[in-house]
C-alpha cells in the first residue's frame, strides 16, 4: 500500500533528483552524439537500443538509486510507466495544456517503514530527436524508420514534433 503525502521540504530531493537526472541526459547525449558521428543515424538505433537501458542502470547503481525513463509513448515496453509514473506524466502533459512548463515534479510516499522519493524531470523533442522520434519520411529517414520499426514493432515513439512533451527521467530513491 502506497500512501502519497506532500513533502514539505523537498530542496534535498530536488537538488539530489536534479543532479542525477543532468547526469543521465549528459551521459546518454554525449553517448549518441558520438554514436551519430561514428555510425551515422541508423547505426545509432541499435545502439539506443542496446546500450540506453545498461548505461542507466550503470547510472543507477552508481549513485545508488533507481533511474528510469518513462513516457506514455513508449518505444520499449520495458519503458512502460507504473501508475505513479502515469500521475507523473499526466500533471506535466496538463500543465503544458495550461500554457505552463514545470521543471519537476515530486512524489513521496511510505514503501513498508522507508520514505520513498521519486523525482521527475521532464524531456522535450529537440530538433535531433526528431531523427528517430519525429514524423514518418518526413523526420525519420526511410532506413532509420525501417530499423526502428524492426526492432520496436509496436513503437509509439514516432509523431512529435519540436518542443512537444516527450516523457520523463525518474529517479528514485530512499529518505
Ligand atoms: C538514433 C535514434 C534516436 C535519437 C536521435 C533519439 N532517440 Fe530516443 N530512443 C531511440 C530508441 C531506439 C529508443 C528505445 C531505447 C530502448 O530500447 O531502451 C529510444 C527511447 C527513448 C526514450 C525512452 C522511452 C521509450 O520511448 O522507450 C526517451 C524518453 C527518448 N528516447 C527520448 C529522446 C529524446 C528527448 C531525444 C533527443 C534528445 C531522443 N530520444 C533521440 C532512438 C533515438
Amino acid at each position: 500500500m502506497m500512501i502519497l503525502f506532500v513533502s514539505l521540504d523537498s530542496a534535498y530531493v530536488r537538488t539530489k533528483g536534479e543532479e542525477i537526472a543532468g547526469a543521465l541526459i549528459k551521459t546518454l547525449l554525449g553517448e549518441l552524439q558520438n554514436s551519430i558521428n561514428q555510425k551515422g543515424l541508423k547505426g545509432s538505433v541499435s545502439y539506443c537500443s542496446e546500450r540506453a537501458i545498461p548505461l542507466t542502470d550503470s547510472l543507477s547503481k552508481a549513485y545508488g538509486v533507481k533511474i528510469k525513463r518513462t513516457s506514455f509513448k513508449f518505444r520499449n515496453p520495458k519503458n512502460k510507466p507504473d501508475k505513479m509514473e502515469e500521475r507523473a506524466l499526466r500533471f506535466f502533459e496538463n500543465a503544458m495544456k495550461g500554457g505552463k512548463k514545470p521543471e519537476y515534479y515530486i512524489q513521496t510516499f511510505r514503501r513498508g517503514n522507508q520514505t520513498i522519493h521519486r523525482y521527475y524531470k521532464p524531456l522535450f523533442v529537440a530538433p535531433l530527436c526528431l531523427n528517430c522520434h519525429g514524423k514518418d519520411n518526413a523526420n525519420i529517414p526511410a532506413e532509420v524508420l525501417q530499423e526502428i520499426t524492426k526492432r520496436y514493432p509496436k513503437d509509439k515513439a514516432r509523431g512529435y514534433s519540436e518542443g512537444e512533451f516527450r516523457g520523463v527521467i525518474r529517479v528514485e530513491f530512499k529518505e
